[in-house]
């Protein structure tokens, strides 16, 4: 089984700066990140949508328990980013606000779509993809030490450490329900390119309404971010394999005491 806390937490955000007067090479980092942050309230819920309906096909009671302890993981993951998705919104005027919502509306109407047309074997596989992905990007910033250099404080240093944490799960279950690496490639590469274009759309919305183009991403985390992603494509591609990066084990334990605290 799988080392996995839940931790119940609620961050505020009402005193986070959000400052867009930023270096081109910056705010590329900035925007797409805060666009990852407004897709978080439907893309997880579905994934817990999926790993519900896979939890009664699990076999084995301890990754029963993971998958369990990794749906409510993101279940707390997503209500904070929507508590931090309202300042994002409020940092900008209310075209542009209107112009998020509907993005967000869009990408909410593909994923209940997708929950109820799409099978069980094609979710996993998504959900595979898109976790895959976002392990490799936040195994970078764990690296990089980039965690909390970026607006909406601690939400990011906390999320990204329990992405790490939690990353066999959807791995495990799509071997154990699924397993095929053909269709692993193919499904999580189409989720990986759906999620993205979210991302790219929010980002290009801000990007436009603070009169700024989006610089291509250069910095070091981003190169390491992208060959820890090139390695997920292996057929011995298997995220237990990865060890807890350093200063991620401080990290988790740090919210666990967090949560932990009379003041959480
Ligand atoms: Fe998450
Ligand atoms: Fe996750």
């Amino acid at each position: 089984m799988a080392d996995i806390h839940v931790r119940k937490l609620r961050f505020s955000f009402d005193d986070v700066p959000i400052d867009f007067s930023q270096s081109d090479e910056a705010l590329a980092a900035t925007l797409p990140l805060l666009g990852l942050s407004l897709t978080m309230p439907y893309l997880e819920p579905y994934l817990i949508r999926t790993m519900k309906l896979a939890m009664k096909q699990i076999r084995d009671p301890e990754l029963a328990e993971d998958a369990m302890r990794f749906s409510q993981q993101e279940g707390h993951h997503y209500r904070n980013h929507a508590d931090f998705n309202l300042r994002i919104r409020a940092s900008f005027d209310a075209p542009t606000a209107d112009a998020i919502r509907s993005i967000e509306q869009a990408l909410e109407a593909d994923y209940q779509r997708f929950s109820r047309e799409k099978t069980l074997r094609f979710n996993l596989a998504y959900a595979e993809g898109f976790e895959a992905m976002t392990c490799a990007g936040a195994l970078a910033s764990a690296e990089h030490r980039t965690l909390d250099q970026v607006p909406g404080g601690e939400i990011w240093a906390w999320h990204m450490a329990e992405e790490i944490e939690h990353r066999t799960v959807a791995f495990q279950v799509y071997e154990h329900l699924v397993g095929s690496y053909a269709y692993r490639l193919l499904v999580g590469g189409f989720s990986q390119w759906h999620y993205g274009s979210y991302v790219q759309r929010f980002a290009r919305c801000m990007a436009r309404s603070l009169g700024r183009k989006l610089a291509r991403p250069g910095q070091p985390v981003h190169r390491t971010a992208l060959r820890n992603y090139l390695r997920t494509w292996s057929p011995r591609y298997d995220p237990a394999k990865i060890p807890l990066p350093e200063g991620v084990g401080d990290l988790l334990a740090r919210y666990t005491a967090l949560a932990e605290s009379p003041l959480a």
